[in-house]
């Protein structure tokens, strides 16, 4: 942080003493307001629910351009590492920094490779759960599960027990997806396979069955480390915020990705993605494209509580990028699998197209965001609607970490711990029950 030459001066209009706030710089992007001082010195907080103008912290991991619609991780272009990188390579950069070498790639791969496999108990816990059971509910409790078998060697503060973590978070969460996902389809777990590459291994594990061999289709392969590659990590959103909080209690690392898990479950966040499919489902029974113009007015009349689901953000006010390279994935799949004329991608493109054009989105700055097309691709791919948020919580996992350990790391860093505007109930006495 830089401090800037700027300073900001509050003043009040009762004649209460001013206070000069210093400004500091980033690398790119908004100054901040360093606020920290204000109560002390004024007794009064600042007020911002929802945290639209508020940096929670300093960060070096993610950057956002929500007006030029730019996404950075460590400083590289989305669109340049979703061409030349995989996941394994994105997990590497987030965590440490820099893009591997060839020999960094190699160490770190069979690292992730061989974490893949999870305690024999888990399978055990999984049979606590009813089979119809929604499989972020499931894996909100596996992840927070991985504590009670880990808790032991991992103490937050330890640089290498947090390291040590966040391998075996990164290995284990497409197992636990895809023993989520096995469970409710009443099919026998599959191993991981760690001759494969951590998108395939998971393809197989989601989608073999013991019977026969599985073998894995490099063009959906790509795609889905490609999706994985898209959600890896994105600022200071509601589950990374929550993950930042959590952590900063000191409890371990599992524990704090679980509630990240948790918030990214929610329909505003990641759940975006399966409601985005169901509403294409409900205006495909509606009548398909033609009826499109009916629902976008359900969309304008606020009393209807209908949204556009996968479209708007609180950052972009331009297109996300990830939707754009999300849209091209979409057709590589759909193309690949002879579902070029999938009626559901036609009415997405049909619905982004109307959307783009119509003054109500136009005034609002709604573009799409990632979420519109990945159910389309993950639904292509045979993954199950309920699944999407659990595929994004997987790939989300190392921007969690990423951000959970950049704020461990921080010697400055203290338990989060806001305040509020009380407008409740003065001091009041209570009564005797006869009298109330
Ligand atoms: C993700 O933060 C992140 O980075 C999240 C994420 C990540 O990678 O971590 O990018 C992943 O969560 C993407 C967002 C997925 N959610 C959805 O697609 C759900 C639909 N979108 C909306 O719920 C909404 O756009 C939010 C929650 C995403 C953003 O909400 P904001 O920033 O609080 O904006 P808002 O609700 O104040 O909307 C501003 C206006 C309002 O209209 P007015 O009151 O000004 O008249 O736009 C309208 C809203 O009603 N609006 C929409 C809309 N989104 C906003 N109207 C119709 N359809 C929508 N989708």
């Amino acid at each position: 942080m830089t401090p800037s030459d700027v300073k900001a001066t509050l003043s009040f209009s009762d004649g209460s003493p001013s206070m000069d706030l210093p400004i500091y710089k980033g690398t790119i992007g908004p100054d901040v307001i360093d606020i920290r001082k204000l109560y002390g010195q004024t007794g009064k907080f600042t007020y911002d629910p929802g945290f639209l103008s508020t940096a929670s912290c300093n960060s070096t991991i993610t950057y956002i351009d929500g007006d030029k619609g730019e996404l950075l991780y460590r400083g590289y272009p989305i669109e340049q590492l979703a061409v030349n990188c995989d996941y394994l390579d994105t997990c590497y950069l987030l965590l440490y920094g820099e893009l591997p070498n060839t020999e960094q790639r190699g160490t770190f791969h069979s690292r992730v490779i061989n974490h893949t496999m999870v305690n024999e108990q888990m399978q055990f816990f999984l049979r606590g759960f009813r089979r119809d059971a929604h499989p972020m509910a499931v894996l909100t409790g596996l992840v927070g599960a991985l504590s009670a078998f880990y808790h032991d060697s991992t103490d937050i503060n330890n640089p290498e027990h947090r390291e040590i973590a966040a391998i075996r978070l990164i290995a284990k969460m497409p197992t636990l997806v895809a023993m989520a996902y096995k469970y409710t389809v009443g099919q026998p777990y599959i191993y991981p396979k760690n001759d494969l590459s951590y998108a395939g291994n998971f393809m197989r594990m989601m989608f073999a069955t013991p019977c026969e061999e599985y073998k894995v289709n490099p063009v959906i392969e790509r795609a889905l480390d490609r999706i994985f590659i898209l959600h890896a990590d994105h600022e200071q959103n509601a589950s990374t915020s929550t993950v930042r909080l959590c952590g900063s209690s000191g409890t371990n690392p599992f524990a704090a990705i679980a509630a990240g898990v948790a918030c990214l479950w929610g329909p505003s966040h990641g759940g975006a993605n399966e409601a985005c499919l169901n509403m294409l489902g409900d205006i495909q029974k509606m009548g398909g494209v033609a009826k499109v113009g009916e629902f976008m007015s359900q969309v304008k009349d606020k009393n209807s509580g209908v949204k556009l689901m996968g479209f708007g953000h609180r950052v972009y006010k331009n297109y996300d990028p990830r939707a754009k390279l999300m849209r091209e994935t979409c057709h590589e799949v759909l193309g690949e699998l002879g579902l070029h004329n999938d009626p559901l991608f036609k009415l997405a493109m049909e619905l982004e197209k109307i959307a783009l054009e119509d003054d109500y989105f136009v005034a609002r700055k709604l573009y799409p965001n990632v979420d519109f097309y990945s159910g389309i691709v993950q639904r292509a791919i045979g993954i199950p609607v309920s699944l999407f948020t659990a595929i994004f919580a997987l790939a989300r996992t190392v921007g969690w970490i990423a951000q959970l350990n950049e704020m461990i790391a921080d010697p400055e860093y203290k338990i989060g711990r806001p305040r509020q505007l009380f407008v409740g109930a003065e001091k009041r006495d209570v009564k005797p029950l006869a009298e109330r």
